[in-house]
């Protein structure tokens, strides 16, 4: 485990996407449903950040065609995206939210 700290709570809002570098890892952190998810930031369709998507009830659908992704799973739940996107684990931690990219 190596959780680095990426960013605050309190900097995220809720139903929204935004990427970051974590340990050389493009990484789309995403609140939803009072959950902080992060996912590969690159759609498993084609090379285009999530983070750009619209979070909605636990998912972020990619802006390029539509594919919507389960933030907990990293599943497409829609075409045209068939392969998942790697998740990484969070903790928050007060308000200081920790991703681990090395797991
Ligand atoms: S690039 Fe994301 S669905 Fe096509």
């Amino acid at each position: 485990m190596s959780f680095v700290r990426v960013c605050a709570l309190s900097d995220l809002a809720d139903d929204s996407a935004t990427a970051f570098e974590v340990d050389g890892v493009a990484v789309c952190l995403a609140r939803s449903q009072g959950e902080v998810l992060a996912l590969l930031d690159e759609c498993s369709h084609a090379e285009v950040a999530l983070s750009d998507g619209e979070v909605h009830a636990g998912t972020v659908e990619c802006w390029l065609h539509g594919s919507r992704f389960d933030l907990r799973t990293g599943k497409p739940i829609g075409p045209p995206a068939t392969e998942a996107v790697t998740t990484y684990p969070v903790r928050v931690d007060g308000d200081d939210v920790l991703v681990d990219v090395k797991e």
